[in-house]
């Protein structure tokens, strides 16, 4: 009974049209937002039930921020020239006033942080969160506009021994969900003097080229050069792999930082790869910048896993004190699809199949009890046959079937069926709690050859 699921597709019906014999037309999902129906959502709780003691495990508190935040936070901390806050904010405005529906965790998190002086109760702050971002991007395979992230910010401790912390817990927390070998790829884009000096030499260095360029990047060249080097277009790639490297332009104190961060990795045994060509998507990165890639065939180009790093500016440029930061963001959709996790898809423990016209009552009060026991059990109300009782006894993964039929009322039994062992006894009803609880305990014997033809 253990099943490995993801998005459930939609329907046959919702794809096709109208269903069969009806004329009412269906409203379907917005395109790239899904349903995560209950028969999924096993692997989904145990994925952030996982993150969520990971991060406990190292001394993070959970806060949960607004889906909706004022459109200039994000233009602010995110940067007006990346293709988020270019082209995939749904933004609206109410009453005047312009909103946005968050497309990410950090702004919002540093917003609360700031808003709320966090900074005046404790040096060191460490949250993680998890929840829907929304995105207009073109939905694929790992891409969606609503898509949930497992995220966690580190704020006031300007490293580099909490980037490598949260580094190695992350390869940690990844092959706990069954993803065996996630691969690090590391860069520093350093701190403000470092990238200056280094746009300076990157559009020296593209400019000759400009015309060979895809039309994205040569306006890039002006606006945001670094952005550049993250091009997947085929024109770019030539410029991409002559431009020079920012590694070779760190400043004294962004190389002490990068080598002493290297240092305490290679001392945590954490595997990585150096890739002086990694920028991200959001203009708020200093310093440290990291990706885990993972499970490329099944995630072809979405195969980052998650990403994060280091906005040492952030805090302030949001009205805040000078205080340095470092956090990531995994999309929760990615890892489902990488991992290897596997959830039982039982519903329920025990399943009480009411037969005859004196049983229901009976029924209920014999469910309540087994339920304030603490076992999951459905009683069937609809007076169905027996065989339509049992299938779904079954269909819900119960272990135990207990049957009351009118002649088990009157002599005050029941009959218990263990649906795994397929043995069936006459249980005393004031045993039969003790004695389903017991079963519902037990292991699930080796399956009979012929089980399940
Ligand atoms: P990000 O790289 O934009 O970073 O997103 C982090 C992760 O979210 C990605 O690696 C990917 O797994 C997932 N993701 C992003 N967009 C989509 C999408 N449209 N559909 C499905 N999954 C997606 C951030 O969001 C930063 N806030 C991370 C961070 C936190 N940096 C510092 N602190």
């Amino acid at each position: 009974m253990k099943r490995k699921q993801f998005l459930t597709p939609r329907s046959a019906a919702a794809i096709s049209g109208p269903a069969v014999g009806s004329s009412t037309p269906l409203v379907k999902a917005v395109k790239g937002m899904n349903d995560i129906l209950p028969v999924d959502i096993g692997r989904w709780h145990a994925v952030e039930g996982a993150f969520a003691r990971s991060m406990q495990r190292l001394g993070y508190r959970e806060i949960r921020t607004p889906y909706v935040e004022p459109t200039p936070l994000f233009v602010r901390a995110i940067g007006e020239t990346t293709d988020v806050v270019e082209k995939e904010m749904y933004s609206f405005r109410h009453h005047d006033e312009p909103l946005t529906l968050r497309p990410e965790g950090t702004a919002g998190a540093v917003r609360a942080y700031v808003e709320h002086g966090v900074h005046n109760t404790e040096p060191v702050t460490r949250w993680y969160y998890h929840g829907p971002m929304f995105r207009a991007e073109r939905p694929q395979r790992g891409r969606y506009r609503q898509f949930y992230q497992l995220g966690a910010e580190c704020i006031g401790d300007a490293g580099p021994g909490c980037d490598a912390e949260m580094i190695d817990a992350l390869v940690g927390f990844l092959q706990d969900i069954g993803i065996e070998k996630p691969d690090v790829f590391l860069n520093s884009i350093g701190s403000g003097d470092t990238r200056a000096r280094y746009k300076e030499a990157l559009t020296a260095a593209l400019s000759p080229m400009k015309d060979k360029l895809s039309a994205d990047s040569q306006r890039r060249l002006t606006t945001n050069p670094l952005r550049i080097l993250d091009s997947k277009h085929p024109a770019d790639a030539e410029a991409i792999a002559t431009a020079p490297t920012i590694l070779d332009f760190l400043s004294d104190a962004d190389r002490a930082h990068w080598d002493e961060l290297r240092r305490q990795l290679d001392a945590l045994g954490t595997p990585y790869q150096v890739d002086p060509k990694l920028v991200r998507g959001l203009d708020y990165y200093t310093r440290t910048l990291f990706e885990i890639k993972g499970a490329y065939d099944k995630l072809g180009a979405g195969s980052t896993l998650l990403g994060g790093g280091r906005y040492d500016g952030m805090v302030k440029d949001l009205g805040g004190p000078e205080v340095p930061a470092i956090g990531f963001a995994a999309g929760l959709e990615r890892l489902l699809i990488a991992s290897t996790l596997e959830v039982s898809a039982s519903v329920v423990d025990v399943f009480v199949a009411p037969l005859g016209e004196g049983t229901q009552a009976p029924a209920l009060v014999l469910a309540r009890d087994i339920r304030r026991a603490g076992l999951r059990c459905e009683v069937d109300t609809r007076k169905a046959s027996m065989k339509a009782q049992l299938r779904r006894a079954n269909a819900l993964g119960a272990r135990v079937c207990l049957i009351l039929g009118d002649r088990e009322v009157n002599e005050g039994v029941v009959e218990m069926k263990d649906l795994a062992a397929h043995v069936q006894e006459k249980v005393a009803r004031a045993d039969v709690v003790a004695r389903a609880a017991a079963v519902v305990a037990s292991p699930v014997p080796p399956a009979r050859e012929g089980d399940g033809k």
